[in-house]
């Protein structure tokens, strides 16, 4: 079976996963959507009203800020993956919880999987905490590059803080700008700190905490 089928088929299993209490509450799950062979992928935090109604990923209006900035910078939603750490809203948008993460886990990793991109942009800080390590903050990290399992991370904030406050929006835009540019060069090795060597370039120093249960996502 070809990647569109294995990933068509873990769209319809996403759509009736039981496996955490926001099944409950969903209108509909949503898996992601985009280019399958895709080698730039967007994660993002969890599905929003818009999502849950309609079941497709980033529509509402962060989503339309987030997919408009990118056709400014040459991106088309056509050309890149997008989905989310969980593929059910959370009720009132709220955060998902950790458990809900875990139980949606095996879905992220298996999309990755099946893509295998280049890239992977994490969009906020639950992404970015999921995808990479809980002990980095996405205000530190943002706009940096980071290695894991051979797949380059650049996180940037969430469109949906970039407008409840200019500043935050300066700097979003700011995080795409320089996402433009690591996408157009060689991006040089001590630019990247790498998460599979335990090197850091300082935006991520070892944690004094013992990690939390249920960590990072491991992607294989
Ligand atoms: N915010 C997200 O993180 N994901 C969506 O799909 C929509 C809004």
């Amino acid at each position: 079976m070809n990647v569109d089928s294995l990933l068509a088929e873990l769209a319809d299993e996403i759509r009736v996963c039981p496996k955490c209490r926001l099944a409950q509450t969903r209108t509909n799950a949503v898996p992601g959507a985009g280019q399958t062979s895709a080698t730039l992928m967007f994660v993002g935090e969890g599905p929003g009203e818009q999502e849950d109604l309609s079941g497709e990923p980033f529509v509402g209006k962060s989503g339309q800020l987030l997919s408009r900035e990118l056709e400014k910078i040459g991106i088309s939603r056509g050309e890149i993956f997008i989905t989310n750490i969980v593929k059910c809203r959370p009720p009132q948008n709220r955060t998902p919880l950790t458990d809900e993460i875990a139980a949606c886990n095996d879905w992220l990793s298996a999309q990755i999987a099946l893509i295998d991109p280049k890239f992977i942009v994490p969009v906020g800080g639950p992404s970015l905490q999921t995808l990479i390590s809980k002990n980095l903050r996405i205000t530190k990290a943002r706009s940096n590059v980071f290695r894991k399992d051979g797949i380059l991370f650049i996180p940037i904030l969430h469109p949906s803080a970039a407008l409840r406050a200019p500043e935050t929006m300066k700097l979003f835009l700011e995080d795409l700008a320089n996402l433009k540019d690591f996408l157009s060069r060689e991006i040089a090795d001590d630019e990247i700190t790498d998460m599979d060597e335990g090197k850091s370039k300082g935006v991520c120093p070892p944690s004094q905490d013992a990690p939390e249960e249920g960590g990072n996502l491991s992607l294989f």
